[in-house]
């Protein structure tokens, strides 16, 4: 599967009002500790101790969320560099994980995530955006936030094993 690669600087957007009934919730370990209720799924224990531990190339992990009527409705992370990305610099953060529930897909909650990115970013700081060439919502997503093609790639599979893998950006197309 091709892996196309999309970056942008952060910086530029203050924090978007939302539409009533929404709620953003920005989740920092670093500032904040451990994962807060609502937060508390597996893999954000997982980022906590990376961060804890030091293993993302600098602090600065967080997780944003929009929330209706307590129901999360939206979720994304900004990952540092680890070893499965190491085409990122040191001080590059990368958004991840960005999921919406399919019942209100469509209705600009991505496109409201991204903003908060934006705002809670440095125009010094590089983002990345990673999407399989087939993932059409996704890629429209991410071009219409700002984001720029910068190469295309793949993951590899150790072993088999996907979990094992890294992204490798093979074909930049612009520097
Ligand atoms: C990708 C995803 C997060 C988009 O969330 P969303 O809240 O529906 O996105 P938004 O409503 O903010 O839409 C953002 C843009 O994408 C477009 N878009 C949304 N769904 C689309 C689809 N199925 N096909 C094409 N474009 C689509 C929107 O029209 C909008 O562009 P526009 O402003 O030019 O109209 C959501 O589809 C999702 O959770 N998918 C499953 C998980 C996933 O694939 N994550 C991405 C991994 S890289």
């Amino acid at each position: 599967m091709t892996i196309l690669f999309y970056r942008r600087d952060g910086g530029g957007a203050g924090l978007a009002t939302l539409p009533s009934g929404l709620v953003f919730r920005i989740w920092s370990p670093g500032d904040q500790g451990p994962p807060p209720a609502g937060s508390q799924r597996a893999s954000n224990w997982t980022w906590w101790l990376f961060e804890t531990l030091g293993l993302f190339s600098r602090p600065g992990f967080r997780e944003v969320t929009i929330w209706r009527d307590g129901q999360l409705v939206h979720r994304l992370i900004l990952t540092p560099r680890w070893p499965r990305f190491p085409f990122m610099d040191a001080y590059d953060l990368q958004v991840g994980d960005i999921w919406t529930h399919p019942g209100v897909r469509g209705q600009g909650l991505a496109r409201l995530a991204l903003t908060a990115v934006q705002a809670l970013t440095w125009p010094e700081e590089r983002l990345w955006y990673l999407v399989e060439a087939n993932n059409a919502a996704s890629v429209r997503l991410a071009e219409t936030a700002g984001y720029r093609l910068f190469g295309s790639g793949r993951r590899t599979r150790p072993l088999g094993l996907a979990t094992l893998g890294r992204f490798r950006l093979d074909a930049p197309i612009a520097r």
